[in-house]
């Protein structure tokens, strides 16, 4: 007797909090992302354990779940979610996400987004908060195709001395994605 069997397919990206095992991996992209941020400081390894061991932040690594981890010194890791709830109902989480060097423009920050926002809101979720910087187009492009919307006022920040792009004035966006959004845009 035929047996059609299939199994669900698995997602493409398995998101985890992060840990001390991240330790080294955050360390890397965190400072290689750091002329794209609003805190671009330099953080050391001991700065990265601290906030890791100690802050336990709410950040979730990216882990892809692809062969491609056999070429990944850092395992299945390329990127991480930099999240922080902005209620206690936990409805409004504020978002951000760093992506490895070598894992960058091949869609995974896109296709990474889409399965997170999609469990967020089906979990209950109500809106997603971000901040990017104008001149991060590749980011303020991401962020806009995935049906952000810039709020207004648009704010200025100065860079401090001595750090990228230093005593710069730079504008820099809020976004915001409704639940509503997002489910006109994938229904
Ligand atoms: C921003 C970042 C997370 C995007 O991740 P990524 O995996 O490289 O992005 P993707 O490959 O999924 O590309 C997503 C979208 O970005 C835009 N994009 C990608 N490369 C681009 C480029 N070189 N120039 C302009 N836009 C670009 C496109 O809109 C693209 O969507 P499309 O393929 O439908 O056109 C990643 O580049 C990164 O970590 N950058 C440094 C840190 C940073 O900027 N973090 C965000 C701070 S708000």
């Amino acid at each position: 007797m035929f047996n059609f069997n299939p199994k669900p397919a698995e997602p493409e990206f398995t998101f985890r909090l992060v840990d001390h095992t991240d330790i080294c991996f955050i360390h890397e992209v965190r400072n290689s992302a750091r002329e794209f941020l609003h805190d671009n400081r330099q953080f050391s390894l001991q700065d990265v354990i601290e906030f890791v061991v100690i802050k336990k932040p709410q950040w979730y690594i990216i882990e892809w779940n692809t062969e491609t981890q056999y070429a990944n010194p850092h395992g299945k890791r390329v990127g991480y979610f930099r999240t922080a709830h902005k209620s206690k109902e936990d409805k409004f989480l504020e978002i951000g996400a760093d992506v490895h060097e070598g894992f960058r423009g091949r869609g995974i920050a896109k296709r990474a987004y889409k399965q997170f926002i999609d469990q967020f809101f089906k979990d209950g979720g109500m809106a997603l908060h971000l901040k990017v910087l104008a001149a991060n187009t590749r980011a303020l492009n991401l962020y806009l195709n995935l049906g952000f919307k810039i709020r207004e006022p648009v704010e200025f920040i100065t860079r401090p001395a001595g750090f990228v792009r230093d005593r710069k004035v730079e504008a820099s966006f809020d976004m915001v994605l409704w639940k509503k959004d997002w489910d006109e845009r994938t229904t």
